[in-house]
């Protein structure tokens, strides 16, 4: 049985004291609505923006700050609105500009600010910038805002160099001439419809800073930023010797194209750009990055205010790893004025509440189908994924959620291979499946069709038969449901003030025990946090439980649960 002291000391040096100031992003928590899957008004079995205007009442219920959107521009969706063809209009898939200015304006309305997605990466291939540069000859100004370049070998049969695309295969593809013989290469980090444009080009800067104020001037919140460790590449582009086997977007950064330092001076010039606008507007960094540190390069004080916490996500169902990285968060956002985060899921993970059940490696990306190893125990991952969640909201910072964490949905593992639609699953022959299965549209309603998120039943992908009983509908009704579970979190947070608390470790549990207590030294005395990762119950100190992952006994802390209290 773990070791356990009825009466813990709390350690003498508090750590992660969140930095002062009152910006809303500094504490917020941040709802991602990836609007293919969320609400589809249309009937086509997308989801679209008049759903997710229709559905605002229901995240101001589960008490969310502000909405992350992912791409609803003018895309072919060859990566699901990440191909960009027209950075300032909504796809006719989504609904209008219209539908646009209006879910923003009943967000705003009810308190919620909305974060849209920046994909300055690479655009589509639909683009009238792409289609300009193929349509024009080598070395001309439209191809110069892409990366073209001669191939390598004879007749430049060979790619320029040795990249790989993130999703699989080669990181170049070759054009045909206006008379039909091969020409020359461009570059794409992901899919060959997502060509990189060269960011040392002032007129890419220049659109960048225009579409940066369309979407201001629209009133958003700011932006969340697509891979933005990977705008500058390696003067020359040189070839790729990794270091370690495997190097991807979720791996290591020594790549010639990932975290090159120009990349700082692109965020610099935006971040400019919006302290022109009142309202404290905010930039999100996705880069996925090795370690905290690194991490928190991207957050400089005059750079963007904040970064996804991916080696958190990453960090496994492991006591002393998830102290680790929450003390060394906490302590490498604040030494640069900005917000530790705190992330679980979101649209290119295996939902956390099966991932936290895996027992085989899945690196980021890869997904898991019937035959991956390892397979989760749906119990074990959901349980899990509780306890991970109410430690998260309770660490000082701002936290994202991904739709459908808040009713415990597990990845979809058994999707047909003739629905997938992850380029991931194509571009490797079905070796890897891509993250189709936590992009499946949410049950809303058990007994209507497509549980309610499309009124003719279609989905873009198979909703499981199983999701009837975890329908939005059927947890209001049950106050152990994970819904209530998030809803009573969210509350809580608001209540004590926990965003922009401080932490400071309990010691006299076990090795595998998380037990830590934050406080804001102003609002309440602290709300004392233990999760119990070891292999038996514990033994919680006297006090008040305000909330807990699971039912229990009030006095036997169970595996794998964790609680809020007010201790003593
Ligand atoms: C990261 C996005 O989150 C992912 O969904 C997308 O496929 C790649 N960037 C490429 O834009």
């Amino acid at each position: 049985m773990t070791s356990q002291t009825t009466s813990p000391l709390t350690s003498l040096a508090p750590i992660g004291e969140n930095s002062p100031g009152a910006e809303w992003w500094r504490t917020a928590v941040i709802y991602q609505v990836y609007p293919r899957s969320f609400a589809d008004a249309s009937g086509d079995g997308i989801g679209d923006l008049r759903g997710v205007t229709a559905h605002l009442s229901d995240l101001q219920e589960l008490g969310v700050d502000a909405v992350w959107l992912s791409p609803f521009y003018r895309s072919p969706q060859h990566d699901a609105g990440y191909d960009v063809a027209d950075y300032c209009d909504v796809d006719p898939l989504f609904g209008t500009l219209a539908d646009f200015d209006e879910m923003l304006a009943a967000a705003h309305a009810r308190g919620i600010r909305i974060i849209v997605d920046l994909v300055p990466n690479h655009s589509s291939d639909q683009h009238v910038w792409f289609r300009e540069a193929l349509a024009a000859a080598p070395g001309s100004a439209a191809r110069a805002r892409y990366l073209f370049r001669d191939g390598r070998g004879e007749g430049g049969d060979l790619p320029p160099n040795n990249w790989e695309s993130v999703f699989g295969g080669p990181a170049w593809t070759r054009t045909t001439n206006p008379d039909d013989t091969p020409g020359q290469w461009y570059l794409h980090l992901f899919d060959s419809t997502q060509p990189d444009f060269d960011w040392s080009n002032p007129e890419v800067q220049e659109q960048f800073r225009g579409i940066l104020r369309f979407w201001l001037d629209r009133g958003v919140d700011g932006f969340r930023v697509d891979v933005a460790h990977g705008l500058i590449k390696t003067d020359g582009l040189p070839d790729h010797v990794p270091a370690v086997d495997g190097d991807s977007m979720g791996g290591h950064d020594e790549a010639p194209y990932w975290a090159q330092d120009g990349v700082h001076e692109i965020y610099r010039d935006w971040h400019r750009v919006l302290a022109e606008y009142d309202g404290d507007r905010a930039l999100c960094a996705e880069a996925w990055l090795p370690t905290v540190d690194r991490t928190a390069e991207w957050v400089r004080p005059d750079e963007m205010h904040q970064a996804f916490n991916f080696p958190y996500l990453m960090t496994e169902w492991d006591a002393p790893a998830i102290r680790e990285v929450i003390a060394e968060s906490l302590r490498a956002f604040p030494a640069v004025g900005a917000p530790a985060t705190w992330v679980l899921s979101n649209h290119d993970v295996v939902r956390h509440a099966s991932r936290l059940a895996l027992t085989a490696e899945n690196p980021q990306g890869h997904g898991i189908g019937p035959d991956s190893p390892g397979q989760p125990i749906p119990e074990v991952g959901l349980r899990r994924a509780r306890a991970a969640t109410t430690v998260m909201l309770a660490l000082p910072g701002s936290a994202y959620l991904y739709q459908g964490e808040e009713l415990g949905l597990p990845e979809v593992i058994d999707l047909p291979g003739d629905a997938r639609q992850d380029p991931t699953w194509f571009r490797t022959d079905g070796e890897r499946y891509g993250r189709d299965g936590c992009r499946v549209p949410i049950p809303w309603t058990a007994d209507a069709p497509a549980y309610g998120f499309s009124p003719g039943g279609e989905s873009w992908l198979p909703q499981p038969a199983e999701w009837a009983t975890l329908a939005r509908d059927v947890q209001e009704q049950d106050p152990e449901s994970t819904l209530w579970l998030y809803r009573t979190l969210l509350a809580t947070r608001r209540a004590e003030g926990l965003g922009a608390g401080r932490l400071e470790w309990t010691l006299g549990y076990g090795d595998d025990v998380i037990a830590f207590r934050t406080s804001t030294g102003s609002v309440t005395e602290g709300v004392t946090v233990i999760a119990n990762i070891s292999d038996a119950p514990i033994e919680l100190p006297h006090g008040t439980v305000l909330a807990a992952s699971e039912a229990f006994d009030g006095a036997h802390l169970p595996v794998d649960v964790a609680v809020w209290m007010h201790a003593g």
